[in-house]
């Protein structure tokens, strides 16, 4: 239509130039038509400019309504990743939180249980340690009552390990003192034989055997008697071990040739032979020495909390049930049985 119109115009133009030529003369009105010509050409050329120029306006809008739209998406795009980064972050975050809070619990327990444990440990130590110290303090006070009865000439062999421990040898030396024994009888010699020897010298009668497995033990307490001056009062028999038969069975004990002079024994320390020697080591005396015993003869049966002198005193107890007996509450028990009177 336009194009129509621009035709009709430029007919116009040449209408009106031809018009104007043929009132004045025909080259002017030629040169007029051909004026209008070309300034219709020259419109026509300057429109379809416009018109490219337009044209190429709008698609650059185009562009950049695309380019804007491109960018808007863009920056939605952007921001999603920016949120999901940012939720990724907090997540691990609280991830992180979560697992130093799970190791610090799992941390923590354990630190805790330890610390239980070593308190615990500690506690015991403690524990053990006062008992140990409540344990020598008693020695050391049964020791010093040993040396207010007894006035000893020399220094004394050690006590305590192999030897009586100092609580049995006061309860060992308070009996003689006290039943004042024609006869002890000592089955395993040593510091007991020394003690024992000294209380019955301090009595002004009676005597000491002890029977002495071993040749160089028994040449041991002799010497150290003979140092103290009671060689007199006690006498170490060797009796190596031999077997004895015994109404549970056959034993391995001292040999028995070296009780031959001994009727009334009124008291009795069994401190051997040593466990080595037979299950039960130390059951014979009862049954060797009952008959050997006199009324009201005493027993004292060393380490009586081990499970071997549990069994032995067991079998006394089931094989001579007129025996009384009680235990001395000692560091390493004993067991004190008593021969009735009647
Ligand atoms: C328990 S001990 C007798 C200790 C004794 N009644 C005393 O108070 O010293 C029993 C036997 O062990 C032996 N004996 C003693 N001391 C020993 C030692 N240090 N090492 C190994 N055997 C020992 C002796 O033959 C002793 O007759």
């Amino acid at each position: 239509m336009r194009r129509v119109g621009f035709v009709a115009l430029v007919l116009v133009a040449g209408v009106v130039g031809g018009v104007a030529g043929w009132r004045a003369a025909w080259l002017s009105s030629a040169i007029a038509a051909a004026t209008f010509v070309l300034l219709a050409g020259g419109l026509w050329w300057v429109r379809n400019r416009l018109n490219a120029v337009r044209k190429h306006q709008r698609s650059t809008y185009r562009l950049i309504e695309s380019l804007l739209r491109q960018q808007k998406s863009l920056h939605r795009h952007q921001k999603a990743v920016a949120a999901a980064v940012s939720a990724a972050g907090r997540a691990q975050r609280a991830e992180t939180r979560h697992a130093h809070r799970s190791v610090a619990k799992a941390v923590g327990g354990r630190t805790n249980a330890l610390a239980k444990k070593i308190e615990h440990a500690a506690e015991q130590e403690a524990d053990r340690s006062r008992r140990q110290a409540d344990r020598m303090f008693r020695q050391l006070e049964a020791l010093q009552n040993l040396y207010q009865l007894i006035r000893v000439r020399r220094a004394m062999p050690p006590s305590r390990g192999w030897a009586l421990s100092p609580d049995v040898l006061l309860s060992y030396v308070e009996e003689i003192l006290r039943g004042e024994p024609r006869t002890v009888l000592e089955c395993g010699s040593g510091a007991s034989t020394v003690w024992a020897a000294y209380a019955v010298e301090l009595l002004g009668s009676g005597r000491v055997v002890a029977l002495e497995h071993d040749q160089e033990f028994a040449e041991r307490t002799r010497t150290t008697l003979a140092g103290h001056g009671l060689a007199d009062v006690a006498d170490v028999r060797l009796a190596p071990i031999a077997p004895i038969d015994v109404p549970a069975g056959t034993w391995q004990w001292y040999d028995t040739a070296a009780l031959h002079d001994l009727h009334d024994i009124d008291l009795v320390l069994i401190d051997g032979p040593p466990k080595p020697t037979h299950r039960q080591a130390r059951y014979p005396a009862v049954p060797v020495l009952r008959d050997r015993l006199a009324p009201g003869a005493v027993l004292l049966l060393d380490d009586a909390d081990r499970p071997d002198e549990r069994a032995i005193l067991h079998r006394w107890r089931s094989e001579w049930p007129e025996l009384t007996w009680n235990k001395l509450p000692h560091e390493k028990g004993t067991a004190r049985l008593v021969v009735p009177r009647a």
